[in-house]
């Protein structure tokens, strides 16, 4: 070993903790970042903590090489995709990249924490701010394909690996070590392979991420039949509907967390602070997909898992302090009249669906809303509310219509609610036990077949890991607790169906969101005819504070700006190029960086004129006839809130 584990870690935990002192003393007048409620030992928890998320080991990492021969791993190179680094920090390691060092394992591991993703550094050409909670623009899938290349070719190139072997082990490594790292190598990349390769038909790009995909894709490896050699096994489903980071403030309050709202909050744990047990299983499913190690024992009874639950419940304590942030005075200052004839315009458009919250509420509850239509709109207590993705009466035809505002369906991008629903995979170790971990009553007889749908697979693998876990025992946090919050992950799926051959593919630009509408539209038939109470896929609207800090908008990341959202699809930007937080302060939203040479150019439709699935960048038409002049009324009144 050529480093020692415990000088690393006392290193980059002196160096967070002096980046944060020299921020704050350089910028008291901008409160840069803003504390937005945080303590100084909430940022440090929320920036250092490891989820025991494990993407390799470290020394792996600093051995890899860049496919121009030069080293990987330097602040140069991980800047590119977009991580990012505080100032005046002088840790190498990027914001929330966090060393995963625990007894019984031989060396740092490094993984992801909240924070890589749910940071957002935000430009103009005067200003900067950094904003907790917010959304990164980095490139994931762009780098963790660039860490399996990397690693594949050391598998394969013997002169890479005698190179990679010298850095990893030291010239004087014997044949056995040696033998021993290439092994380890191999299973890393049966591993992490396939999960990649998922995404492959899809890019992702900057600031999005398919990360219900990969938890999915990750679930069906773990629970993998390892007598099936990898490659005569099943391909994954396709990891193809990214989204865009969501804001993470206002969290812990939302009765349904996620994009499509799969996930119910449930209760409070009644802890020091409040955190409740939802909060803590989906956090255990992130960590699963952001790189735990999550392994079956023998006879797949039992969970191995690197997760770390304890540290879970402190990023989830800090998360609930968290404020939104608000518009900082350095972008300009805003215009109240506007902002007044735009509170206006909200509450005759917008507020029957987003609830209003005040920006420093961190504690009132936002209960789920049935019918938007029911509520005041100058009820200030916040609400959510979860959309059809489509019509229940006259889809998919319906949705296809979308420049017709209806306030019945979103008509957004159905690729993600849709594919979260219709994941299914071989049950592989599950084949045969029980489809439960023991606890809910009316699932106690099934059992797992041969396929099953991958978020039972998931809340098997979730509630056994969890309830096995020591610092559930310490919280004494209840089966049944962890039993009601797997149990709607999965009452949210459509169960295993024959698939649907009847796909139209026309000519018409569309076709390809038609066909996949199709397709979805006849699973919730079925699951409908089986079981009425199955829910169509839907969007959950939020109360939109801090929203002006949260570029690109809708799920999918589809929509650059605030102003161009109020735009009919028609009119809205085909094509844009995200590259960092650039911010166009006057539309609300990010500045087009197409110039850019390393920009990612989003695109709706591809180079033969179809739309891209999971890039529809239609739907939500609401405000879309208001005049130019309210729009902006509009955009200045969101930018406040
Ligand atoms: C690799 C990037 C990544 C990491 C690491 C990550 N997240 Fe997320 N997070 C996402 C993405 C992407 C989504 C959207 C998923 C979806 O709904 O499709 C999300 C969703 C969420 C949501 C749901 C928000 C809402 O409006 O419903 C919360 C809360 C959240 N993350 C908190 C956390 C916490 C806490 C951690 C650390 C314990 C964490 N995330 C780690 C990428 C990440
Ligand atoms: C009928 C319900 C409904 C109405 C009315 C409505 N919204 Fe929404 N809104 C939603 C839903 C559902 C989503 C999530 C859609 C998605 O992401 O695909 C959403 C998403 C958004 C987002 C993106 C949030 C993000 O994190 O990217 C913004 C911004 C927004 N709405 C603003 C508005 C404004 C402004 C109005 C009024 C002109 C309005 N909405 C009217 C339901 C509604």
């Amino acid at each position: 070993m050529k480093f020692s584990p415990k000088s690393l870690i006392a290193v980059s935990a002196i160096n967070l903790a002096i980046s944060f002192a020299q921020m704050t003393l350089a910028n008291a007048e901008e409160t840069y970042p803003q504390s937005q409620g945080w303590t100084q030992v909430e940022m440090r928890q929320w920036y250092g903590l490891s989820q025991g998320s494990r993407l390799a080991p470290l020394h792996w990492l600093k051995a890899l090489k860049a496919e121009n021969g030069t080293p990987f791993f330097t602040r140069a190179n991980l800047e590119k995709f977009g991580y990012l680094y505080f100032p005046n920090q002088t840790s190498e390691l990027p914001v929330g990249f966090v060393l995963d060092i625990t007894t019984g394992n031989p060396y740092p591991w490094l993984g992801l924490n909240c924070s890589a993703c749910h940071t957002s550094q935000l430009k103009t050409d005067k200003a900067e701010v950094w904003v907790h909670g917010g959304q990164t623009m980095a490139d994931f899938q762009g780098f963790v394909t660039a860490v399996v290349n990397g690693l594949s070719t050391v598998g394969s190139d013997p002169a890479a690996f005698a190179e990679f072997s010298i850095s990893v082990l030291g010239a004087q490594a014997s044949a056995d070590e040696q033998a021993k790292l290439k092994n380890e190598l191999r299973e890393w990349l049966a591993f992490r392979g396939p999960i990649t390769k998922s995404g492959a038909d899809s890019h992702w790009g900057r600031g999005r991420a398919d990360a219900v995909g990969v938890i999915l894709a990750t679930t069906a490896m773990v629970v993998a039949d390892p007598h099936i050699a990898p490659a005569a096994r099943e391909p994954l489903p396709a990891s193809n509907a990214p989204v865009s980071y969501p804001f993470v403030w206002n969290a812990n309050q939302q009765a349904r967390l996620q994009h499509n709202g799969v996930v119910d909050n449930g209760t409070n744990l009644g802890l020091f602070k409040v955190v409740k047990i939802g909060a803590l299983i989906r956090n255990w499913t992130e960590a699963l997909g952001v790189f735990a190690d999550v392994k079956l024992d023998g006879d797949a009874n039992k969970v191995n898992s690197s997760i770390r639950l304890d540290n879970l419940l402190l990023l989830e304590q800090a998360l609930a302090d968290l404020q939104s942030p608000v518009w900082p005075t350095a972008f300009g200052a805003l215009d109240t009249k506007r902002q007044a004839r735009g509170q206006a315009v909200f509450k005759a458009n917008c507020g029957g669906c987003h609830g209003l919250l005040d920006h420093a509420d961190t504690k009132t509850n936002l209960p789920l809303l049935s019918q938007p239509s029911k509520q005041d709109p100058n009820d200030p207590r916040g609400f959510i509310y979860l959309q059809p993705v489509f019509d229940k009466t006259s889809r998919p035809s319906a949705f296809l219509k979308t420049h017709q505002p209806s306030p019945d369906f979103i008509g957004t991008d159905p690729s993600m609610a849709c594919n979260a629903l219709l994941h299914q995979v071989p049950s592989g170790r599950f084949e045969g036990q029980v489809n439960v971990a023991g606890i809910v009553p009316s699932f106690a007889d099934r059992k797992f077949s041969d396929r099953a749908v991958t978020t039972d697979l998931l809340r098997v693998l979730m509630q056994r890991d969890v309830l096995a876990n020591r610092t559930r025992s310490l919280m004494s946090i209840g089966e049944n607790q962890i039993a009601a919050a797997g149990g709607v992950i999965t009452r949210y799926a459509y169960g295993v169906v024959e698939s649907f051959t009847g796909q139209d593919v026309g000519q018409d630009p569309l076709a390809p969101l038609r066909a996949q509408l199709q397709f979805c539209a006849a699973m919730a038939d079925a699951a409908r005819a089986r079981a009425p109470d199955s829910p169509l896929p839907v969007y959950k609207a939020r109360p939109l504070n801090g929203i002006w800090a949260t570029a690109p908008y809708l799920h999918n990341g589809s929509v650059p700006t605030l102003y161009d959202l109020l735009l009919p699809q028609k009119q809205r930007p085909k094509s844009f190029g995200y590259y960092d937080g650039l911010m166009d302060t006057q539309k609300g939203g990010l500045r087009d960086a197409s110039q850019n040479p390393k920009a990612f150019i989003f695109r709706t439709y591809d180079a033969q004129g179809y739309v891209i699935p999971g890039n529809w960048n239609g739907g939500h038409e609401y405000g879309t006839t208001l005049s130019r002049a309210q729009k902006r009324d509009l955009v200045e009144y969101l930018k406040g809130l």
